[in-house]
């Protein structure tokens, strides 16, 4: 493996009083030790590059591609390898979207988003008075949609060119003999500990008697055995047999609707990508239901006729533009978006360049718009989440977001199976006008109905310059997630910022409603007191998003950058 330059070992997570001899994870290149590993924050890799949320993860992810495999085996062992490091956004029991373009210039979008199970209904989280049961949607049994991880992952075994079996190794060797865990897990897993007592039936690996600390071995063996059977079952040894098996009497046990046909019916969809272009770039993005892509063609597209670059970075001008573009696409998203199979969102319309000039023509530069006088467009449409960037030697590129939708997603964890179920339906709008964990609003679009899949804010994306891959970036943050896309590409492009800033620097994020700009922590102090003098409510909040972003050099050279707002790191070779 040849690193050419790096940059920044911002931490080392070691275990050195464990006794265990320390087990292989893969052979090729390099061994991956799970109780000594490094987070490396940036690189220029040669040929083949990952960023994600989790050390090992990356590094299984790279050394997949040493042994022969490509971008697309990569993100399967890494998908596999995170729903054991990182419970609490890595899964088997979540969803998520893939987005690739493979070295022929063939687009695949693959939608293994969770779906309402069959006995879902509009109004299952209202009381008989019609308020909001909250509570219902975001913990414990109820709040699950159908699981979508695994056939996403077959439906990409397509592409690929390992075998499985060795695909899923890391993770069952990760989840039988354990691995390290960084003082930012063990303080996740001790503030979710009570959660976890109180929405699972049985007891789970992620509670200790006493508070995890960083360096403690986390060892999940009902996970191993899951993982096992889906190693010698494929799909079917999640969603048929001993595991479905186990789900539906997790379900019984917790009031919970999946059953058996919910689980043996779900299919991971194919979904043609989202396209558009910005100042002479090709952005490829994920459609509906993904809001995501979407929102960042509206959101750059409504930005493009103004010259942001000369404006500077994160000016008061410039800021404020990208905030106004937020605010209108967000109002969009609430009434508009939702599964295309149950709702017809009107996409075409939406990305139109007449609409979206007709959209801003209200923009007043230096006074706050209201989102009380800025509605929807009139047509005739904690955050965890995780996201993975893959470039291979072949030049595919693979972006990857999925999620168990809040952190540790729903806290029951499948008794016997070992794993974390998310907490999806809570990304439908299960009242109109109510607001869901991230504050988002929504309509008829995303009501709830048997077998629908929840509106989404992931968005993987790919950007292409000359026709030639460029960029591979994504990142989780619920409803922040369309806007850190969107300041990332507009780092690049408008900023001429390399990989590394342009994930790193502080991010900003308006949503329609409510209608205040969140600014993270480290946004410049003047611009954020010019701007509430403009008329705008900004609050403080401690992180937007963690993006994960690979850019290709004009040497071919992969800048390869991990989010700096947690343990995600980056590899290749
Ligand atoms: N659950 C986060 C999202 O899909 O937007």
């Amino acid at each position: 493996m040849r690193k050419i330059v790096i940059l920044l070992l911002a931490a080392v997570c070691t275990q050195s009083v464990n006794s265990q001899s320390v087990p292989s994870i893969v052979g090729a290149g390099k061994t991956v030790d799970p109780y000594k590993y490094s987070i490396v924050k940036k690189a220029e890799f040669s040929k083949a590059a990952v960023s994600c949320a989790h050390p090992l993860a990356s590094e299984i992810g790279a050394a997949m591609m040493k042994k022969g495999g490509n971008a697309f085996d990569a993100s399967i062992a890494m998908q596999l390898a995170l729903a054991v490091v990182y419970p609490g956004a890595g899964n088997i029991g979540g969803g998520g979207f893939l987005l690739a373009r493979k070295s022929n210039g063939e687009l695949i979008g693959i939608d293994y988003r969770e779906a309402a199970p069959s006995k879902a209904s509009r109004d299952m989280y209202l009381d008989k008075n019609g308020n909001v049961q909250m509570a219902l949607s975001q913990t414990g049994h109820l709040a699950s949609g159908i699981p979508g991880t695994i056939a996403g992952l077959f439906a990409t075994l397509d592409y690929a060119k390992l075998p499985f079996k060795q695909l899923i190794q890391p993770a069952i060797d990760l989840a039988e003999k354990g691995f390290v865990i960084s003082e930012r897990e063990a303080a996740g897993l001790n503030s979710t500990r009570e959660s976890f007592i109180k929405y699972s039936t049985r007891p789970t690996a992620f509670v200790k008697e006493n508070k995890w600390k960083a360096g403690d071995t986390l060892v999940q063996k009902e996970l191993a055995a899951t993982l096992k059977r889906v190693q010698k079952e494929g799909a079917k040894g999640f969603y048929e047999g001993e595991t479905a098996k186990l789900i539906v009497e997790e379900m019984q046990r917790g009031n919970g609707i999946i059953t058996l046909d919910d689980l043996k019916d779900y299919t991971a969809k194919l979904r043609s990508p989202l396209e558009f272009d910005y100042r002479g770039h090709h952005i490829i993005s994920f459609a509906p239901p993904s809001s995501g892509g979407v929102l960042i063609a509206q959101m750059l597209k409504m930005i493009e006729k103004y010259p942001v670059g000369s404006y500077g970075f994160q000016t008061v001008k410039s800021v404020q533009l990208m905030i106004e573009a937020e605010r209108r696409a967000y109002a969009d998203r609430a009434e508009h978006m939702g599964d295309p199979d149950f709702y017809n969102v009107p996409v075409k319309t939406l990305i139109d360049e007449t609409y979206l000039a007709k959209r801003m023509s209200d923009y007043t530069p230096d006074k706050a718009g209201s989102s009380t006088s800025v509605k929807a467009g009139v047509i005739k449409e904690s955050e965890e989440t995780t996201h993975i960037s893959i470039m291979d030697e072949d030049g595919n590129m693979v972006s990857v977001t999925y999620t168990l939708n809040g952190g540790y997603g729903s806290r029951t964890v499948v008794g016997g199976a070992g794993f974390i179920l998310n907490n999806e339906m809570d990304d439908f709008s299960v009242k109109p006008g109510a607001p869901n964990m991230y504050g988002a609003v929504g309509g008829e679009a995303n009501s709830i109905q048997p077998g629908k899949r929840m509106l989404s804010s992931m968005v993987p994306t790919l950007i292409l310059k000359n026709n030639k891959p460029y960029v591979v970036v994504g990142t989780p943050g619920g409803t922040t997630i369309p806007t850190s896309v969107y300041q990332a590409i507009v780092n690049i492009i408008d900023f001429s910022m390399n990989a590394d800033d342009a994930i790193n620097k502080p991010k900003f994020h308006h949503q329609w409603l409510p209608d205040e700009v969140m600014v993270e922590k480290d946004f410049d102090a003047d611009v954020k007191k010019q701007l509430q003098a403009m008329g705008y409510k900004i609050s403080e909040r401690a992180a937007i998003g963690r993006t994960e972003a690979i850019r290709i050099l004009p040497n071919g050279k992969r800048e390869t950058a991990a989010d700096k707002r947690g343990d995600d790191s980056v590899a290749g070779y």
